[in-house]
């Protein structure tokens, strides 16, 4: 215990993890703190789907059906006939064969990695121990792949950010019985993409299974926002594609695509599926209002990359450095903690909510202002907010 508070204090002197804000409503793009509206440059819900009023008509008509959960697995008595419905939705929106859906983003990968992984005790087949497994994960994989590779006890290595030549010497070195490759389609915290006709060919080439994070492209990437193997023109060749409703789609939740036998295998070996209460009515019902906007209106995403487009530039020209980021995740890299959190505060004393990004998120020595555009701001609030940027940046010594 006494360890434990020292941690906070010492956190607490060095002004780490002290921006908490407790939002009142979120009126997106903007975002009430404290009674004050602030323009929301760090969310998610990158097609203003959230609050969208079909989305929340069907949320609200699941909740008077329904209620509020569902109290249990789908193992048990949650497998509500909606979550068929929401599978069916999905797998239909990424033209897959079949999803199995989870109750956040975090679960469906702390819960796909191990099941794919398992050694299958106990069906009387031959198994595969977990030392005889390699997992090769990019440098830059979320926590959540992290913690899922984890969870699997198999060997893990890791490879250099988008390096093809690191990945294929590890894969050319392993003797692993089974191999899976992971990679984010979009890395969530720098906005690049991952080379993914090259990896799907070194996997190919080595016998691995490919699994993409795909949280932060499902819904606008591709031209029908399938996500990165449409925009790469691979779909069909990654083994696993993981995805989220909580970005795009503006909910809750997290999917995997892949064949329905493969996926039966998946449910009875991954635990938070099995051991963890099923999601919410109103979310399914929200998600599949949103599949319903995503699909009969391109303008959204059109929007979106015009946005981003004018928000980049503009940060551009004023001298920011945005790293690699080729997407609506943009990164202005700071470096110096310190400096990164006085010019997120002094961006937040003018109306402006962009997060500060710091250890353990990324290196130490790379924090960042992660912003991030959405399909409804406006460009007269993307110019107000360079107008700001611009002052503040001088002010806090970052251009
Ligand atoms: C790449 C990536 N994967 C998974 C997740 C987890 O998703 P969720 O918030 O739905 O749990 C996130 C969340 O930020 C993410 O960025």
């Amino acid at each position: 215990m006494e360890y434990l508070r020292q941690l906070h204090k010492a956190a607490q002197d060095r002004d780490f993890y002290s921006d908490l804000r407790v939002v009142d409503e979120i009126p997106y793009p903007e975002i009430v703190i404290g009674g004050k509206p602030y323009l929301c440059l760090c969310s998610n819900n990158y097609l203003g789907l959230a609050t969208h009023p079909e989305v929340k008509k069907a949320a609200v008509e699941a909740v008077e059906r329904y209620g509020i959960g569902t109290c249990e697995s789908r193992w048990v008595a949650g497998n509500l006939k909606i979550l068929e419905e929401l599978e069916a939705a999905i797998a239909e929106f990424k033209k897959e064969p079949a999803a199995l859906i989870f109750q956040s983003g975090y679960a469906a990968n702390i819960g796909i990695i191990p099941a794919i992984m398992d050694s299958f005790e106990g069906l009387g087949l031959p198994t595969i121990d977990n030392d005889e497994n390699l997992i090769i994960k990019d440098y830059l994989s979320h926590i959540s792949v992290v913690d899922g590779c984890r969870l699997s006890r198999s060997p893990t290595k890791t490879f250099k950010h988008n390096d093809m030549n690191h990945l294929e010497m590890i894969l050319k070195r392993s003797q692993a019985k089974r191999k899976l490759i992971l990679t984010d389609g979009v890395f969530s915290m720098d906005g690049d993409f991952a080379p993914l006709p090259d990896i799907v060919s070194l996997a190919r080439r080595y016998g691995a299974m490919v699994m993409v994070d795909d949280a932060h492209a499902t819904g606008i990437i591709g031209e029908n926002g399938r996500g990165t193997p449409e925009f790469f023109h691979v779909e069909g060749e990654i083994d696993f594609e993981m995805g989220t409703m909580s970005k795009a789609l503006g909910a809750m939740g997290g999917f995997v695509t892949g064949p329905p036998d493969v996926l039966g295998t998946l449910r009875m070996r991954s635990h938070p599926f099995m051991f963890s209460s099923s999601l919410p009515p109103e979310q399914a019902a929200g998600i599949l209002a949103a599949l319903r906007i995503i699909r009969n209106n391109p303008g959204l995403r059109d929007n979106l990359w015009k946005n981003v487009h004018r928000f980049k530039e503009g940060l551009k020209q004023i001298g920011f450095s945005l790293s690699n980021s080729e997407t609506q995740i943009i990164p202005i890299i700071i470096g110096d903690v310190e400096k990164t959190i006085r010019m997120s505060r002094l961006l937040f004393e003018r109306g402006i909510l962009a997060s500060a990004i710091s250890w353990p998120a990324v290196a130490a020595n790379q924090s960042r202002i992660r912003c991030t555009v959405i399909a409804t701001h406006t460009f007269s609030q993307i110019d107000r907010a360079l107008d700001i940027f611009r002052e503040v940046g001088k002010e806090s010594g970052v251009i």
